[in-house]
């Protein structure tokens, strides 16, 4: 698979969340966003569990992956995410996400993300501190911070969460990790610009490109202007 886990040249990376999608029109959807400048597709898949939608499946990452070059960010919101991973990996994901909460032997899973061809991404709830990363973050290709409550698209941005966005960054830098540090939930024009002060370079948003107005594409642009490029 040929795609870029590098930075782009801003430094940064928009990953639309096609949660927010029409799925009557997914593949067009999709190919707006490229065209558009983004950079990863993230896919919430939610199993009505660990969290209490039920969304996406390894047969949709499948259809995604026939429709664009760009990488899949898969966010595993699920329990037991060890049996999902080899699926969603033959489905063509080019990240595998999973939760803190869910994995009991965390650095055990990261690396067999790994074994599998995928980036490997370890997240963790509003809740859950950032310490529960320590053990496993050398491993981690990158870390994804939830600023909602995962289960749905369109909810309010914690910005109690921040400090934490920022404890992360220093945790990664004092290991000299190039891991991303990826943000989800809540990310819109007025937002965005917080998370990146915080030390994020990599933003999810679903509401704020999808159901933006003016199109996918004005989404984009104006996540891409706060941002000051
Ligand atoms: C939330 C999902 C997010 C969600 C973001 O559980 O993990 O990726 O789609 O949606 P917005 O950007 O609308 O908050
Ligand atoms: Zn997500």
């Amino acid at each position: 698979m040929n795609y870029r886990f590098a930075a782009p040249s801003p430094g940064y990376l928009i990953a639309p969340s096609i949660l927010s999608a029409d799925f009557t029109r997914l593949g067009e959807q999709i190919a707006e966003c490229e065209a558009a400048g983004a950079d990863w597709i993230h896919v919430d898949v939610m199993d009505g569990h660990f969290v209490p939608n039920l969304t996406m499946g390894p047969f949709i990452v499948e259809h995604v992956r026939r429709v664009t070059s760009l990488p899949l960010d898969v966010h595993l919101m699920v329990q037991n995410p060890e049996r999902l991973l080899k699926p969603f990996a033959e489905a063509g994901a080019g990240h595998l996400t999973v939760h803190v909460e869910t994995c009991p032997d965390v650095a055990g899973i990261l690396k067999e993300i790994k074994s599998l061809g995928c980036k490997a991404g370890l997240t963790l709830n509003p809740v859950t501190p950032a310490a529960d990363l320590t053990p496993a973050l050398p491993l981690a290709d990158l870390v994804l911070v939830m600023t909602v409550h995962p289960g749905y698209s369109g909810q309010a941005f914690m910005p109690e969460v921040l400090p934490k966005i920022a404890e992360v960054r220093k945790m990664l830098d004092a290991i000299g990790s190039a891991a991303w540090l990826e943000v989800d939930g809540g990310i819109s024009a007025e937002t965005i610009s917080r998370v990146r002060e915080a030390g994020a370079n990599a933003f999810v948003a679903a509401n704020a490109i999808f159901k933006h107005p003016d199109g996918i594409a004005a989404g984009i642009r104006t996540l891409k202007q706060a941002l000051g490029s």
